[in-house]
C-alpha cells in the first residue's frame, strides 16, 4: 500500500470541475449513443425497448455511477488495484472490467473506423445518390476486406496517440469541443428528420410502447445498453474518478452524466427512426442503421449544404467515438502501468497491436469471415453481446454489492458527501438500490436473457 501512497502524489488530475463533467460525459457519449441506440431501438421492438432503457437508466444508471465514483476517488487508484486496496476479495471485479474494455476495444475501433471513413465518403460527394447511400456505400464498406480495416488503423492510431500523452492533455482538451457542437447538430437533424414525410409513424415507433414485444432478451438488450451507453460495470468511472479532487461534487456528477448521456441517445433516436420510417428503410436492419439513414436525411438537404452537414456530422460522430474508446483504453493501460508496471508508451503500443488484431478479426466477420459464428453470432456480434450483456452487468452487480453490504455505510456516506459537506438526502435510498434493487433487477434480466428463468 505504501507503494500506491506514493504514486498518488504524482497522478494526474482534472484541473477544472467543467474538465471532468465533460471526461465522463465524453466517455458515456459515444457510438453508444448515435451508432448503437437507435439500431438496438430499431431491432427490438421500438417504444418498448425505449421504456426499459430509461428505467434502466434512472435506476440503474445514476446508482452505479454514483458507486464507481466513490470508489475511484476514494481509493485515488485504477479499477483492479482499487477494489484491491478496498478488498482483495473484490480484486477480480476490477478484472472484469479489464477484460469487458479490453473485448470493447476490439471492435468498438471497426465502428470508429467507418466513422472516419463516412467523413471522407461526405467529402468526395460519394454519398449523394440513392444507390450509394442505400447500402451500396454501407455494404461495400462494412463487408470489405482492405479498406475497413484501414479506417480502423486510422481511428486505433488516433487513440494511440492521445493516450500516450495522458489524461488531462488528451482527453479533457478533445471533449470539451466536441460536446456542445455535437448538442447542437443533433438538434438541426431533429428538426430536419421530424418534417420528413410519415415522420410521425417513427416517433410512434420509438416511444409507444408495445408490451408484447417485451422479450428476456430484449429486456437483457436495454439492460446492456444502460450499461454499454453509460460506461457503467466495468471500472471505466472508477478509474476516471480516481483523478478526481477531494471536494468534487459526486453525486451531481452522477446525475449531470445519465442526462447528458441519455440527451444525446434520446435525441439520435429521434433523428434515425423517424427518417427510417419516412424513407421506408428496414429498422431492423442492425449495425448499418445510422450509416444509412443519416446520409439519406443529408441528400434530401441539397448536394452542398448535404454535404457539408455529412462531414460535420461524422467529424463529430467520430470525435465523440474518441473520447468514449479513449477512456476505454485507459482502462487497460492503467491496469498496465499500475499492476504490471510498464511505462505508459509501452503499455499503450502493446495493447493496441493485441486490439488491432481483435478488430481485423471483427471487421472480416462482416465480410469474408462471416461464415464463422459462435453461438449464431459472427465474431462482431459476440464480442459486443460477451461485453454488453454478460461483463458489465455482472460487475455492475458486484460493485453495487460492494458498496451496500461491504464497504461500511459510515465510510460510504463519508466519501459521497466529501465528509459531511455535501447534501445528499436520498443516501439511505441510493444504499437500498445498490443492497438489492440493483443487484436483483440485474440478476433476473441477465438470468432471462440467457434463457435460464
Ligand atoms: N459509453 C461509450 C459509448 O456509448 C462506450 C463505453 C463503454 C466507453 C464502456 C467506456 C466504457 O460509446
Amino acid at each position: 500500500m505504501e507503494k500506491h501512497t506514493a504514486k498518488e502524489s504524482a497522478r494526474d488530475q482534472f484541473v477544472s470541475k467543467a474538465g471532468f463533467i465533460f471526461a465522463a460525459a465524453g466517455s458515456a457519449v459515444g457510438l453508444g449513443n448515435v451508432w448503437r441506440f437507435p439500431y438496438l431501438a430499431g431491432q427490438n421492438g421500438g417504444g418498448a425497448f425505449v421504456l426499459f432503457y430509461l428505467l434502466c437508466v434512472i435506476v440503474i444508471g445514476f446508482g452505479l455511477m454514483l458507486a464507481e465514483f466513490a470508489i475511484g476517488r476514494h481509493t485515488q487508484l485504477s479499477s483492479v488495484n482499487a477494489f484491491r486496496k478496498l478488498d482483495k476479495r473484490f480484486t477480480f471485479v476490477g478484472a472484469m472490467g479489464v477484460l469487458a474494455a479490453f473485448v470493447i476495444m476490439g471492435y468498438y475501433p471497426v465502428v470508429g473506423g467507418w466513422s472516419v471513413a463516412y467523413i471522407f465518403k461526405s467529402l468526395l460527394g460519394q454519398l449523394s445518390t440513392d444507390s450509394q447511400i442505400m447500402g451500396e456505400a454501407f455494404g461495400s464498406l462494412a463487408a470489405g476486406t482492405f479498406s475497413p480495416i484501414f479506417w480502423t488503423a486510422v481511428y486505433l492510431l488516433a487513440n494511440i496517440v492521445i493516450v500516450i500523452k495522458g489524461i488531462s492533455a488528451g482527453i479533457e482538451k478533445a471533449s470539451k469541443v466536441m460536446m456542445p457542437l455535437l448538442f447542437i447538430l443533433l438538434i438541426i437533424l431533429v428538426i430536419r428528420s421530424l418534417t420528413l414525410p410519415n415522420a410521425i409513424d417513427g416517433l410512434k415507433y420509438l416511444f409507444v410502447p408495445d408490451f408484447s414485444k417485451i422479450t428476456g432478451d430484449v429486456m437483457l438488450s436495454a439492460l446492456g445498453q444502460a450499461f454499454f451507453s453509460l460506461s457503467l460495470g466495468m471500472g471505466c468511472m472508477i478509474t476516471y474518478a480516481s483523478y478526481l479532487s477531494k471536494n468534487e461534487n459526486l453525486v451531481q456528477n452522477a446525475i449531470i452524466v445519465p442526462l447528458m448521456d441519455t440527451s444525446v441517445a434520446l435525441l439520435s433516436g429521434i433523428v434515425i427512426i423517424p427518417a427510417t420510417v419516412s424513407f421506408g428503410f428496414d429498422l431492423g436492419q442492425g449495425p448499418g442503421l445510422v450509416f444509412v439513414t443519416v446520409p439519406a436525411i443529408f441528400a434530401t438537404m441539397g448536394p452542398v449544404l448535404g454535404r457539408l452537414f455529412g462531414i460535420i456530422f461524422f467529424l463529430l460522430l467520430t470525435l465523440a467515438a474518441l473520447t468514449s474508446s479513449l477512456s476505454l483504453l485507459e482502462v487497460v493501460v492503467s491496469y498496465l502501468i499500475d499492476n504490471r508496471k510498464w511505462d505508459r508508451k509501452r503499455a499503450v503500443i502493446i495493447s493496441s497491436i493485441v486490439l488491432f488484431i481483435m478488430c481485423i478479426l471483427a471487421s472480416l466477420s462482416m465480410g469474408p469471415l462471416s461464415g464463422f459464428t459462435i453461438a449464431g453470432l459472427n465474431i462482431f456480434d459476440a464480442l459486443d453481446w460477451f461485453a454488453n450483456n454478460l461483463l458489465l452487468p455482472v460487475g455492475g452487480i458486484f460493485i453495487t454489492l460492494y458498496i451496500g453490504w461491504f464497504w461500511g455505510k459510515d465510510k460510504v456516506k463519508e466519501e459521497v458527501t466529501n465528509g459531511g459537506s455535501v447534501r445528499f438526502a436520498i443516501f439511505e435510498i441510493w444504499i437500498f438500490l445498490c443492497k438489492f434493487v440493483i443487484p436483483v433487477i440485474v440478476t433476473l434480466v441477465l438470468l432471462s436473457g440467457i434463457g435460464i428463468i
